[in-house]
């Protein structure tokens, strides 16, 4: 069975205790959960990966055996050029995914150093985000065949 990789980037393990005007009540386990039963549901395999460092969410872009990526970048989306470049080397269907609107918060914000070098994003639609994300990623792959009867 082929596999989506979930990778949650740093203070996203806080979830439902951070911010919760921004980020919602929701926890991390609540929204893998989600995307777990939908990947039951669905025929394809999951993994889930939350990190607050950069290098260890960078090894497991580059070691991963995953069809396709779904990624919160979460603060480094507007940092990480190292985290960008593992994505590229990786060549993957990949959606990037955010729970809050990032272009309608502080400006800083509005960049994202990921955007260019994936398939799409998804911005602003709480756990949605995620559930969206995890949608499209698996069409695009069973339109590519990666996954039968996605
Ligand atoms: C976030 C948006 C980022 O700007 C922020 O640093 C996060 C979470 C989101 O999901 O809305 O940690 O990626």
């Amino acid at each position: 069975m082929k596999k989506i990789i979930v990778i949650h980037g740093p203070n996203l393990d806080l979830l439902g205790k951070r911010e919760k005007d921004i980020y919602g009540a929701e926890t991390i386990d609540d929204i893998n959960s989600v995307l777990i039963s939908k990947a039951k549901e669905t025929g394809v395999g999951i993994e889930t990966f939350q990190s607050n460092h950069e290098g260890d969410i960078v090894d497991k872009i580059r070691d991963t055996d995953a069809s396709g990526i779904l990624i919160n970048p979460a603060a480094y989306t507007h940092t990480s050029i190292a985290i960008r470049d593992a994505l590229s080397a990786k060549r993957l269907p990949t959606v990037e995914v955010h729970l809050s609107n990032i272009y309608a918060r502080e400006e800083f914000r509005h960049k994202s150093l990921i955007a260019p070098v994936v398939t799409g994003q998804i911005s602003g639609f709480g756990r949605e985000s995620y559930v969206l994300g995890f949608d499209a990623l698996r069409m695009m792959l069973k339109e590519r065949s990666c996954i039968e009867n996605a």
